[in-house]
């Protein structure tokens, strides 16, 4: 998605018109998609953050019952006073939950507060998927606790700005054998004199590395794949390689883990 700054109504519309033209079972959304990303203090954010009862997740659960599909996408959240950077699950039996962002970027640590929710799984026709939020990515913990939790997708919503993160999610979908939904936004922002260009190239990978699609640097639309995700739960990478049961977890200690 292309997002206009501080147009929810806009955004949302757009989402949904997108969202309309596909017939995908689960769809994820880039984060912070209905507002933007370059606020500038948590004062300026508050007029657009949100609950579950707002605007944003209430759309959302509508045509995900209407459209009897899964949606995630990324929302400023407010709870009392503070402002979490997060996403939300909606699917056709209501709100399946939020996750709040544990790893701020940069300036995102001036406006939110960094995620105080326990990482937890959601259930998809018997598969289980995990949300994570951009920066996230770069601390392999995240997708390796999901991995070990059992998840078989981690929908990815981002607004990634450094070069990095789809190639790097090749790896860290192998590393954990899981399926990667990377739903990135593209254009730009500017807040004084600077400028953050988004880089697009939003993607889906398979446990085995494979990179099933990638979306250009400033393409726009729906992109879909269509994955069969019991391929997650084979976590042999040989015939005498498994990439759990081979960790060595007496040598890379917790007393190392948690330096
Ligand atoms: C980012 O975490 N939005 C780069």
């Amino acid at each position: 998605m292309n997002i206009k700054f501080a147009d929810v109504s806009y955004n949302v519309e757009h989402a949904l018109d997108l969202i309309k033209r596909s017939d995908a079972r689960l769809i994820v959304l880039p984060e912070l998609f209905n507002t933007g990303y370059m606020f500038d203090s948590p004062e300026e954010i508050l007029a657009f953050a949100e609950d579950k009862n707002g605007f944003t997740i209430q759309s959302f659960l509508r045509i995900a019952k209407e459209k009897n599909c899964y949606i995630t996408g990324g929302f400023a959240e407010k709870e009392r006073d503070k402002i979490y950077n997060s996403s939300f699950l909606v699917g056709p039996e209501g709100l399946s939950g939020i996750y709040r962002k544990v790893h701020l970027f940069r300036d995102e640590k001036k406006i939110f507060s960094p995620g105080n929710l326990p990482l937890r799984l959601y259930n998809i026709d018997g598969f289980n998927a995990g949300l994570m939020i951009c920066f996230d990515w770069l601390f392999p913990e995240i997708a390796r606790s999901y991995a070990l939790m059992g998840a078989d997708i981690i929908c990815h919503s981002a607004n990634l700005v450094l070069p990095y993160c789809p190639d790097a999610l090749i790896t860290r979908a192998l590393e954990n054998r899981v399926f990667f939904i990377l739903s990135n936004r593209i254009g730009k922002e500017s807040m004084g004199d600077r400028i953050l260009r988004f880089i697009g190239k939003s993607e889906i990978v398979a446990p085995d590395g494979d990179v099933l699609l990638r979306a250009g640097t400033d393409t726009e639309g729906i992109f879909e794949a269509e994955i069969e995700p019991s391929m997650a739960r084979d976590k042999n990478i040989t015939p005498l390689n498994n990439i759990f049961e081979d960790r060595r977890c007496d040598i890379y200690s917790e007393k190392i883990l948690k330096k």
